[in-house]
């Protein structure tokens, strides 16, 4: 295994049970709908994982694009959301083709620490080129440098303890320390930006961005951003 996406596109135990997983991405659908500007807003998710609750997310808004770099994560995306006219799944690189300023909401949940600095840099120029110059970006779930593993962790049981999956997220935690994630985490590692570090980076994308008061998902430790076309810029 030599990067994440490989690892997201293995059989991986990232969700220590099906209701975590369920409960996961409904959190997730949940959150980003609240950023849907109009029901005939074209949402772009970048990076999307399973997306099983995607079609709340698609009737909220007119078409969703699901965007996903792990060819067995897409395979699994298409013959899911096939009967659903409102959602396309694309690889990253199809987004490059698509037509410029045609998109109300990227979001990217979870994602950045996964990439390095110079993949996060083009995925943000990509982006601002595809979003219309009223749209939005939704930056979600930024690992700080000062927070480190023991806050993913309390996050996880606390959430679990809420939902009535705490056992599960005990044992899930145990098979996680034994995975490849140990071992991708000791080996390629995550990216970790502080705010202002991450503002600059938009910034220098020509997207002006403020902290959002609430993360997306149930870690409070982590940041999300939302980002605008600066004004003034093509
Ligand atoms: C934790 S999942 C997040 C999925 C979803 N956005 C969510 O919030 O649940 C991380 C996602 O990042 C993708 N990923 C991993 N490395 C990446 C990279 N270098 N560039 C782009 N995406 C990457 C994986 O394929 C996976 O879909």
């Amino acid at each position: 295994m030599d990067d994440w996406i490989d690892y997201y596109d293995s059989t991986h135990t990232i969700y220590a049970s099906k209701l975590h997983r369920d409960l996961h991405f409904q959190v997730i659908a949940r959150d980003i709908v609240g950023y849907i500007p109009s029901p005939d807003a074209v949402v772009l998710d970048y990076s999307c994982g399973e997306a099983l609750s995607a079609a709340k997310v698609a009737e909220a808004c007119m078409t969703l694009i699901l965007a996903e770099p792990a060819p067995g994560v897409r395979g699994r995306l298409i013959a899911r959301f096939a009967p659903n006219t409102k959602i396309r799944v694309r690889s990253l690189d199809e987004l490059r083709n698509m037509q410029e300023a045609s998109i109300d909401l990227v979001v990217m949940n979870s994602v950045a620490q996964y990439m390095n600095e110079a993949e996060f840099d083009t995925a943000l120029t990509i982006i601002r080129r595809l979003l219309k110059p009223s749209g939005k970006f939704v930056l979600g779930d930024v690992l700080r440098p000062d927070v480190g593993m023991a806050r993913d962790v309390l996050a996880l049981l606390m959430f679990a303890a809420r939902n009535g999956f705490l056992k599960d997220a005990l044992v899930g935690l145990v098979a996680t320390a034994l995975s490849d994630y140990r071992q991708m985490r000791s080996k390629v590692g995550l990216q970790r930006y502080s705010e202002a570090d991450i503002l600059a980076r938009l910034t220098k994308a020509r997207l002006s961005a403020v902290r959002a008061p609430k993360n997306i998902g149930y870690n409070r430790w982590r940041m999300t951003f939302v980002a605008r076309p600066a004004p003034g810029t093509p």
